[in-house]
């Protein structure tokens, strides 16, 4: 055991408080939690904090597509969220939210030393604005043409055709994904940090052992491209915190997602009496580690560390970044059913085979980790059930069987005993760098080794000698010593586990104990099932299903008055003409008869759910008084009326045959 008690704060990325956790995100909690409840089975104070990361542009979006409000919304993924990490054992020490008082004070805190210390620039920036919903747009929310290849549907930052970055404003014809309509540009004053005022201290930082070397490497690329200033202000309307001093102007929602680190820290030490200086004052001795993913490196080795230098905190310690998760060599995907969300493997398997699987396969670099169905089955069942479970399955009947439950006053096998203890100290090594693979790796062959000890001595015929009773006694307690060292080991991966075997051996699990003697046990009960392929089958089929459109559980929106109501001119009209419209996916253009002169022109997103044929000649309802709208492809005056979540379960309405082209739809 280590003889210094450390002071240790432990971070996971902030989870986007906009949809559900996945295997993905569980790479990192189940490798933060690991280290954190490694840390404190080995007596140091270490505590691990997170929040949900509540603003920004997609979740005001979201709210407003479900008719709720973005408090609703984040209120509703926060409790999600932490019910899915409690599920897969994740045992934060406080778990908050960047929509927090804490996390508004120590933003503005932050922003006001960057305003002393004149590091921030205000700038007028060209960028896209939607003029039908009267808002700028986020490089994500405009679509349109690349540049160099001319693909279709691409988003405003890169094609995905051609892998090619461009600037929004390179796009052809760009459409804003919010409205439809073509977005103009315009100018904008936002507010930046001047990144390069804290080169010199950042390349200290990142040289000093606080990366890993790839990551390190990335870096010293991006010093070498140059530091850019970063922006850090969005224009109303904004779902986040206003900006001190600036009107209708609000904190870029990374700006205070980190600070969410701090602010949920400081939200447990005002529960716990914990000192918070001693945690991020400029001279804390106390250590900080952010685990993160490697695709947010950039955030958090740059502007996190200028941030905090501002404002007279201390740094982090160490930045541990992880790779990402592909499911049996590919990319999660939807269709394949690998896109597998917390709940939906819940339904079918045990946390905690997967938190040896991940163990198993994390080392602490930031390769990919593949989670390979077969590889899963077979390692769970093999090294836990088959290796490690067996160890005590193969005494404990004797033991309770023979001797009414009480180990034997003496250790059979001392020496190996003590070579399971001194083994732990490379376990604990590869604990404490990551290496989780290795430390599973070494735990498994002391696994092998126990079990060849009781191969070696044969409970199963001592038991029919009677001259070897004593002897049978003293194996089977050594088998069963030799177990609950390992439980000690496996401890931060199966908490459960852990508890199970606690209440079997009735003596507490810790690392590197001394060994049970004459000490009286409970009976066995099996501790982990085998995983049947039918179960991973059940899971994979359940993940393609959640894609299947799910039924639209619209929540009927807020009352509107007669008067609202009567505003909407709806008038059944005839499908005069379907037809298809070159270079649109998903559009159809309708001409319609509303029993005027003119046909109207009608663009409508239903051609995933209707060819031209089955809509031509057919009656529909359509929206008279709707202003036109210009959109890429021409004018649409007009909009039909259709129900369902979109794609091909999308239906229009169809009135009678005897209602007339024109009438009032009341
Ligand atoms: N909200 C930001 C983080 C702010 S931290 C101040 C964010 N959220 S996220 O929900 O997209 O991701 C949370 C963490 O999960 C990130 O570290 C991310 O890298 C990680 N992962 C998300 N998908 C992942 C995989 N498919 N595989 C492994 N990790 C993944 O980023
Ligand atoms: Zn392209």
């Amino acid at each position: 055991m280590t003889n210094t008690v450390k002071k240790i704060l432990v971070t996971s990325a902030l989870p986007y408080a906009n949809g559900s956790i996945h295997l993905g995100h569980l790479v990192e909690y189940i490798q933060t939690d690991i280290w954190v409840r490694f840390q404190k089975i080995r007596g140091h104070q270490c505590y691990y904090v997170c929040a949900d990361d509540a603003h920004g542009t997609p979740i005001m979006l979201h709210a407003q597509k479900k008719n709720s409000t973005p408090e609703e919304l984040i209120a509703h993924f926060q409790a999600e969220h932490q019910a899915d990490f409690a599920a897969f054992l994740i045992n934060f020490d406080n778990y908050h939210s960047t929509h927090s008082p804490e996390n508004q004070h120590f933003s503005n805190l932050i922003y006001k030393s960057l305003i002393d210390g004149e590091h921030i620039a205000r700038t007028t920036i060209r960028q896209f604005y939607d003029p039908t919903e009267k808002m700028f747009l986020p490089d994500r929310f405009i679509h349109g043409e690349c540049p160099h290849c001319g693909a279709t549907e691409q988003y405003g930052d890169h094609c995905e055709k051609c892998s090619k970055t461009y600037s929004p404003t390179e796009l052809k014809n760009p459409v804003s994904v919010v409205s439809g309509t073509t977005p103009i540009e315009k100018d904008t004053e936002h507010l930046f940090v001047k990144l390069e005022d804290f080169e010199s201290m950042l390349q200290d930082w990142i040289s000093s052992g606080t990366l890993q070397p790839e990551m390190h490497h990335k870096l010293k690329e991006w010093f070498e491209a140059g530091l850019k200033a970063w922006d850090i202000s969005r224009d109303a309307p904004y779902f986040g915190f206003e900006i001190p001093g600036e009107s209708n102007k609000y904190f870029y929602v990374w700006l205070d997602a980190p600070v969410g680190y701090i602010s949920s820290f400081k939200n447990l030490c005002d529960r716990e009496n914990i000192d918070f200086e001693e945690f991020w004052g400029e001279d804390s001795e106390a250590e900080l580690y952010h685990f993160i993913g490697k695709d947010i490196i950039y955030f958090h080795a740059l502007f996190w560390p200028a941030m905090l230098s501002a404002a007279g905190f201390r740094k982090p310690t160490a930045i541990f970044a992880h790779g990402f998760l592909t499911v049996d060599g590919q990319k999660m995907s939807k269709s394949r059913g690998t896109f597998i969300n917390a709940r939906t493997y819940l339904k079918y398997l045990k946390p905690e085979y997967l938190r040896y699987y991940f163990a198993a396969k994390l080392g602490n670099g930031v390769d990919d980790i593949d989670l390979n169905m077969e590889d899963f089955l077979q390692r769970v069942n093999s090294d836990l059930v088959g290796k490690f479970v067996n160890i005590a399955s193969r005494c404990a009947g004797f033991i309770t069987k023979y001797f009414k439950g009480q180990l034997s006053s003496q250790l059979a096998a001392p020496a190996l005993y003590q070579e399971f203890l001194t083994e732990g100290n490379h376990i604990a090594h590869a604990y404490e760098s990551r290496d989780y693979n290795k430390a599973m790796r070494d735990i498994m062959t002391l696994a092998d080794r126990a079990n060849q000890y009781i191969d070696k001595h044969k409970p199963w015929i001592m038991v029919k000698q009677e001259e070897s009773q004593a002897e049978l006694q003293a194996v089977c307690s050594q088998g069963l010593n030799l177990f609950r060292i390992l439980m000690g080991y496996l401890s931060p991966i199966l908490p459960v586990m852990t508890k199970e075997v606690e209440k079997f051996l009735m003596a507490p699990i810790t690392w590197q104990p001394e060994p049970l003697l004459a000490h009286t046990i409970k009976a066995f009960k099996p501790l982990m099932i085998r995983i049947n392929q039918k179960q991973i089958d059940a899971m994979l089929e359940a993940s393609k299903e959640t894609l299947a459109t799910p039924p639209a559980k619209e929540p009927v929106s807020k009352m509107i008055d007669y008067d609202d109501f009567s505003k909407v001119d709806l008038r059944i009209a005839r499908i005069v003409k379907a037809e298809h419209v070159e270079g649109a996916q998903k559009l159809l253009r309708l001409t319609l008869a509303v029993g005027e002169d003119k046909p109207r022109n009608v663009f409508a997103g239903i051609k995933d759910a209707y060819t031209p044929e089955q809509l031509t000649g057919k009656l529909t309802v359509m929206v008279a008084n709707l202003a036109p709208r210009k959109m890429r492809f021409g004018v649409s005056e007009g909009m039909v009326l259709a129900a369902g979540p979109g794609k091909k379960d999308l239906f229009i309405l169809t009135p009678d045959e005897g209602a007339q082209p024109g009438m009032r739809v009341k």
